[in-house]
């Protein structure tokens, strides 16, 4: 019996809408227990079209209900990409003390306006919710933030502003960010704007996120915006890069240890794999809590139309926890998954050291399914060599990643790994990103699923996120090196099992 579609690429345990088209998630927030996620959505087909937010709560980030369509475009326009806040206070009025309404603030995208070739076709527009997210009705009074003549405007991300007591928004516009204040979510006062001539140019703006996070280990906070960019990501296509540096409530400056790096660096990217785009984190999270949870769209905008899915398209990345980590005097922010996933691990394999030189197997099916699994390791006393995993299945399709330690990088190719005919720019080259001369010791954690790999150096402080398509289930994963003997040590495989 012929593999379906559905059997071979749905996800085992990444969202994904049941039907149709989703890209960006939007509006995350936590509320009484449940993670909403609501995410630009086309239900009438499974290409880019008039965008919705589609919806899907969660207890956990991990299984998913999909819930009703939020919002549905209208004679204003499409509804793009924004965020939304709890009004805990009520500070805008569309609710009550006792029952605090959800904001959300989007996009209007007019494509009337498009068409006619006029340049002030996005405007900021809100929503709010009296029953905890479910059902949403629009302002009358939209939009709040009018076109001030910018082509590309959009992308509004709230949140509280806990160091100076106030509503927060950034966007996207062109080639920069703006910071925007707020008392009451309805009216909005443009403070600065920040980035034209810093970072990374080679796209547009899009889907920026700004909070304070502490430094670890330190009691110090400082402000990370991220900011996602298509085309101009490190390898190519869509990215997210990212900014460390001080708030005074109105405006944003990097710091200079910060801006140092950036010189050599030019970017920082949050994932210098292909697939991870217009991430942002949830809104609401609890003091308690205090972690910055953040989520990306597992998809490029090179081919995301063209993807060999065929009931829907896209997957959301894994949720991932940020943490800002500055080490010798640079400012780093690590991702690594939430560790709500731990909860579905039905099987653990442990293996204390294993020898390596030529090819030798890790995992294998049937003792462990492949195509939902948690992995990690050490690599200690790391050479001049090329420490190379595979991933493959009984058709001889293999997606290959690693680290060249030699000329010093950390690679994937998926050049093999099944259908990339799709679209040219799908394999069309080995994504890279440089890292440390002459690594001494590594450290890695995969996420794999059907279709998707999510590598994790060094506890998330390099990250490689890639879709691959292969025409069967990967089913055995192996590692070799190319001149030394090596030794893995302290590997824990876990099976990951959703009960749903
Ligand atoms: C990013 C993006 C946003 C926009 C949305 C439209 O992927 O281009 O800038 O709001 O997608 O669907």
């Amino acid at each position: 019996k012929e593999i379906t579609n559905e059997e071979l690429y749905r996800p085992n345990f990444h969202f994904t809408p049941k039907t149709g088209w989703m890209n960006d998630p939007n509006g995350m927030f936590f509320y009484k227990g449940l993670y909403h996620l609501y995410f630009q959505y086309y239900p009438d087909d499974t290409v880019w079209g008039p965008m919705h937010w589609g919806h899907a709560t969660s207890t956990d980030m991990i299984t998913w209900n999909e819930e009703k369509i939020a919002l549905y475009p209208d004679e204003m326009g499409y509804i793009f990409s924004g965020s939304a806040v709890v009004d805990v206070n009520n500070t805008s009025g569309f609710g009550s003390l006792e029952n605090p309404p959800i904001i959300a603030m989007f996009t209007y995208h007019n494509m009337e306006k498009e068409k006619a070739g006029e340049i002030k076709t996005q405007s900021q527009a809100i929503a709010y919710s009296l029953d905890e997210g479910m059902t949403w009705t629009k302002y009358e009074a939209n939009p709040v933030i009018e076109n001030p003549n910018i082509k590309d405007f959009r992308d509004p991300k709230m949140s509280w502003d806990p160091i100076h007591k106030q509503w927060l928004m950034v966007l996207a516009a062109g080639d920069r960010t703006m910071f925007y204040t707020s008392k009451n979510l309805k009216e909005w006062t443009l403070q600065s704007d920040f980035g034209s001539d810093i970072g990374a140019h080679g796209g547009v703006w899009e889907c920026p996120d700004f909070f304070p996070i502490k430094i670890e280990g330190s009691t110090k906070t400082k402000w990370v915006l991220l900011q996602s960019i298509n085309p101009g990501g490190p390898n190519g296509g869509s990215a997210t890069q990212y900014f460390v540096g001080d708030f005074n409530g109105k405006t944003f400056s990097i710091t200079d240890s910060f801006a140092n790096d950036l010189k050599q660096q030019k970017a920082l990217w949050i994932d210098f794999g292909k697939d991870n785009y217009a991430g942002v984190t949830w809104s609401n999270i609890p003091d308690t809590d205090g972690r910055k949870l953040f989520m990306g769209w597992m998809s490029n905008w090179e081919y995301a139309n063209e993807v060999p899915t065929e009931k829907w398209r896209s997957a959301m990345t894994i949720p991932r926890e940020l943490k800002l980590f500055s080490k010798k005097g640079k400012y780093r922010v690590y991702t690594l998954p939430v560790r709500e996933l731990s909860k579905y691990v039905s099987k653990t394999i442990k293996i204390k050291t294993l020898s390596v030189k030529s090819e030798t197997t890790i995992a294998k099916a049937p003792s462990i399914d492949l195509t939902a699994a948690d992995i990690s390791f050490t690599l200690e006393d790391l050479k001049e060599d090329i420490y190379l995993f595979k991933l493959h299945n009984l058709k001889g399709e293999f997606i290959e990643f690693g680290l060249n330690n030699k000329e010093h990088f950390f690679f994937i190719d998926r050049s093999k790994s099944g259908k990339t005919t799709f679209s040219e720019k799908f394999a069309s080259g080995i994504s890279k990103v440089k890292s440390d001369d002459l690594l001494s010791q590594l450290e890695v954690r995969l996420i794999i699923d059907k279709n998707s790999i999510e590598v994790f150096y060094n506890n998330g402080e390099t990250v490689m996120t890639e879709l691959f398509f292969s025409n069967a289930p990967m089913n055995e994963f192996s590692m070799k090196t190319e001149k030394y003997t090596s030794t893995i040590k302290n590997i824990t495989i876990n099976q990951l099992k959703l009960t749903k």
